[in-house]
């Protein structure tokens, strides 16, 4: 790991791409900052980056002859890890709630926010912005599922930096099977860490809500969703699943 530690940015994600556009840069480099002034969520939605609350980071991937097609296993490959260094840490119920927000219980803690360049039919860059909820105690109410933080859920207080180096073993272990090509694996261990799998929940497609049962997710991060004993494919953030 290449790391690149900065006390403030705007956000991590756009400081890596601007570093990348303009210099040679290893696979693996990292951008963690302690705070930052305009982090980004999904869905053009902002990420909270209060100082010293979160581990707010962004790592360069530059996978070798990666298709297109196969892009949805990275996402998948980085919320298993992400999971998994959390689940380590808090000793408690870690999932990913479809497409990749990771939950402790019912509650949010992270979020993954992953950006593609594309060359052809082949990724050239990943650009994966990983924020977790380390030391936070009060989050804002408008954000669609309730947040929660390793410090609420252990009442611990964290640091970034040493979080961010076991978050990364994690996250580049995985990224090694995906590129053996190790694709069932992966798909395998998200099915497993799917949140709400097997069982019915509300979701929300076009601001009409309806009830149905998470079945899967497939090669491109679609949900196939049982209702009324049909399977329906469905689109994030066309559908969303609703938690509250
Ligand atoms: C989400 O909405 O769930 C995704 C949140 C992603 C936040 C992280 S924090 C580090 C990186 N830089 C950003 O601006 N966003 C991501």
């Amino acid at each position: 790991m290449n790391l690149i530690v900065l006390s403030s940015v705007d956000s991590t994600n756009n400081y890596l791409q601007t570093l990348f556009d303009n210099n040679s840069l290893e696979e693996g480099t990292v951008v963690i900052s302690l705070e930052q002034t305009m982090g980004r969520g999904q869905r053009g939605n902002s990420w909270q980056s209060l100082p010293g609350d979160g581990i707010y980071a962004s790592i360069l991937f530059l996978p070798p002859n990666f298709s297109v097609e196969n892009q949805y296993y990275l996402n998948k490959a980085i919320a298993c890890a992400t999971v998994r260094y959390i689940a380590s840490t808090v000793n408690d119920d870690v999932k990913i709630k479809w497409p990749n927000d990771i939950l402790i219980g019912d509650k949010k803690v992270a979020g993954i926010l992953i950006e593609n360049s594309i060359r052809g039919n082949l990724i050239s860059s990943v650009i994966a912005g990983i924020g977790i909820n380390l030391n936070q105690l009060h989050f804002d109410f408008n954000y669609e599922t309730p947040g929660t933080s390793l410090r609420i859920a252990s009442n611990h207080r964290y640091n970034p930096e040493l979080e961010i180096t076991k978050l990364f073993k994690e996250i580049w272990s995985d990224y090694q099977q995906l590129l053996k090509g190790k694709y069932d694996l992966i798909a395998e261990d998200y099915q497993k860490l799917l949140y709400k799998a097997g069982a019915e929940s509300k979701f929300v497609s076009n601001e009409d809500f309806f009830v149905g049962i998470l079945v899967e997710v497939d090669k491109e991060g679609a949900a196939i969703i049982g209702v009324d004993g049909k399977q329906k494919r469905c689109i994030h953030p066309h559908t969303r699943m609703i938690v509250k």
